[in-house]
């Protein structure tokens, strides 16, 4: 049986759970300001899913073209298909062009120009003027930005003297006995130890969850860990009904081909030859944003124009640009392609399909950082010493639809102004006394206890990896591109039973070190979770909106549905709030049609 009462206990000012790119930079900021910080990862920092990262980071620098932040800041708002919070998105794209120049003094090997400026490329729902014409926003590194960001800020951080817990898994937060949340139990991933980590700030910093569809984007790793335990301590999930599929996934397989490809003159075919993105979006084409496209795709297939033996996918072509910009300026897709397909894109268009790539919806906070929850009267509250930053919250600068090239920009400018917000709490106020609370620990043992059970040698076992694939299938048939009241009602009913065989599974293996097998037993249970409140959180959903696409309601409903989700996992409750139409400083978006 496990007992947290004994086990080795650590003390910081702030904890981060997850070393990617929002973690790594409020590290950064804490440990410069002198705070004792730790970080907690599943992985080495470097093998975080932002070093999957390709095309860029959006900022209005207007090194190629002219650009200014008010216009990206209207083209995320109007992205978001007019659900993200305007205050957050005004912060956002204000703090980018001098985000990315501190980034490069980080050491951030960049692109250049031929004058030796930061290189940008164009992207989808990128515009000049509030609309008129494409801008060129997003700042890159060839197509490995993400890559060049986080060896960056982890050199930093060692430089900076934060302390790691690599290969450490985090299982869930504790509260203490006045019901603050206190810390967290891990598990030493080396030596399967579990251990007490307790701080007065917590930051959430995991990451996404896309491993909850069959064929992703996404890292192994990505499983919603932070989130699930955010439910799990009885606090709600934003807009979890906002899953981005990326129109351009090796087909049939996942990985993504980054929009880069579109952004330096690829184009999307169909089985007939036609590029067919000009009858969708007659203006930005194969530029449009994600969920216009991936529609337009998951669309050529269904009737019919897709390409190869079966028609389910379309071509991404790129063989009338020169192969030497190619080779310069998309290096890692190349070697995608050249990887799973046995495709060279210089000469061969590659077969492409829609692909589950990020999560619009996380764990709810202000532009602080802060996690806020509702009070029983409905009012917006933050919940003291908890924080999330990065793809797991939910500021909300993506609303129903991320731009591309928003997401790393995102992760460094909240990464950044949370940490700024703990620093400046923990300068008012830093009780010692806090450590003396106990801790509320017997939820946890219990969960750390169902899978101490051992295997009945008669009984018929399976494995947690076979019930992982199945809910990744019927959550992609149930909630993929493209979502009705009946399949998410088939969906509901296909998960209770999944929830009882993870309930009835037992590990094979019980041993202590590196033992995968207890790992992806906890990452199941917590893709699970999500699954729940992806699904409850879509059926109520009675509209379409950014990448929620519902057949039976195809039109986006102002009137009724211009407000966030909020799920609870207890009796999966959700409530609303409103959407913050209000940005800082600029007057006036009004939410209008989107024309492409
Ligand atoms: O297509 C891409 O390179 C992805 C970028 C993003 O999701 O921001």
């Amino acid at each position: 049986m496990v007992s947290l009462d004994s086990v080795d206990t650590f003390h910081f000012d702030a904890i981060i759970i997850g070393a990617g790119g929002a973690g790594l930079r409020a590290a950064l900021q804490l440990a410069k300001s002198d705070q004792r910080v730790a970080v907690v990862s599943k992985v080495f920092p470097t093998r975080s899913h932002t070093v999957a990262a390709q095309g860029g980071i959006n900022a209005a620098l207007g090194n190629l073209t002219e650009d200014n932040w008010h216009w990206h800041m209207y083209d995320t708002i109007k992205g978001s298909d007019y659900l993200g919070d305007q205050d957050a998105i005004e912060f956002m794209c204000r703090e980018a062009s001098e985000i990315v120049r501190e980034l490069e003094h980080f050491g951030v090997p960049f692109s250049r120009t031929e004058q030796g400026k930061i290189y940008q490329r164009p992207f989808g729902g990128q515009s000049q003027n509030f609309g008129e014409s494409q801008a060129t926003r997003t700042c890159a590194a060839a197509d490995r930005t993400g890559h060049a960001i986080l060896q960056t800020l982890y050199q930093q951080n060692i430089q900076a003297g934060t302390t790691f817990f690599d290969e450490y898994f985090a299982i869930d937060l504790v509260k203490d006995e006045l019901g603050h949340i206190g810390g967290m139990v891990v598990m030493n991933i080396q030596t399967g130890q579990y251990q007490l980590l307790r701080a007065h700030a917590v930051m959430m910093a995991t990451g996404g969850a896309c491993q909850l569809f069959k064929t992703n984007t996404n890292a192994k790793i990505n499983t919603g860990d932070g989130l699930a335990m955010v439910l799990r301590a009885g606090l709600p999930l934003q807009d979890m009904e906002f899953w981005q599929f990326h129109p351009t996934g090796v087909a049939n397989k996942g990985m993504l081909l980054s929009e880069a490809a579109r952004g330096e003159g690829g184009v999307l075919r169909n089985g007939n030859g036609e590029a067919f993105m000009v009858n969708y979006a007659p203006h930005v084409k194969d530029l449009a944003s994600r969920d216009v496209v991936s529609r337009a795709i998951a669309i050529e297939v269904k009737e019919g124009r897709g390409c190869g033996p079966n028609k389910d996918h379309v071509l991404l072509d790129l063989t009338h640009l020169d192969a030497d910009v190619i080779k310069k300026r998309l290096p890692g897709i190349r070697e995608i392609g050249l990887t799973f397909m046995g495709l060279d894109m210089c000469s061969d268009p590659i077969p492409v399909y829609p692909t589950a790539h990020y999560m619009m919806g996380g764990i709810p906070t202000n532009f602080n950082g802060q996690v806020v929850t509702l009070d029983e009267s409905g009012q917006s509250v933050t919940v003291p010493g908890l924080y999330a930053v990065g793809e797991c919250a939910c500021v909300s600068v993506h609303g129903a639809n991320r731009l591309g090239g928003n997401s790393l920009l995102d992760i460094v400018v909240f990464g950044r102004a949370a940490a700024s917000e703990i620093e400046r709490i923990l300068k008012l106020q830093k009780p010692a006394s806090f450590f003396d609370k106990a801790l509320e620990l017997s939820s946890v043992e219990a969960r750390l206890n169902k899978w101490e059970a051992k295997p009945d040698v008669n009984a018929q076992t399976e494995s947690t990896a076979q019930i992982k694939r199945d809910l990744q299938t019927v959550m992609q048939e149930g909630c993929g591109v493209f979502r009705n009241q009946e399949t998410m009602s088939t969906l509901i009913e296909q998960l209770e039973p999944i929830q009882k065989r993870i309930d009835q599974a037992v590990l094979q293996d019980h041993s202590h070190a590196f033992n995968l097998e207890r790992l992806e037993a906890f990452e199941l249970e917590n893709l699970m979770t999500l699954a729940y409140a992806t699904v409850h959180s879509a059926i109520e959903r009675q509209e379409s909106r950014g990448a929620h696409s519902r057949v039976d309601f195809p039109q986006r409903d102002d009137e009724n549905w211009l407000q966030h989700s909020l799920y609870f996992q207890q009796n999966h409750q959700l409530r609303y709030k409103p959407v913050c139409l209000t940005p800082l400083t600029v007057p006036g978006f009004e939410p209008k049609a989107r024309v492409y």
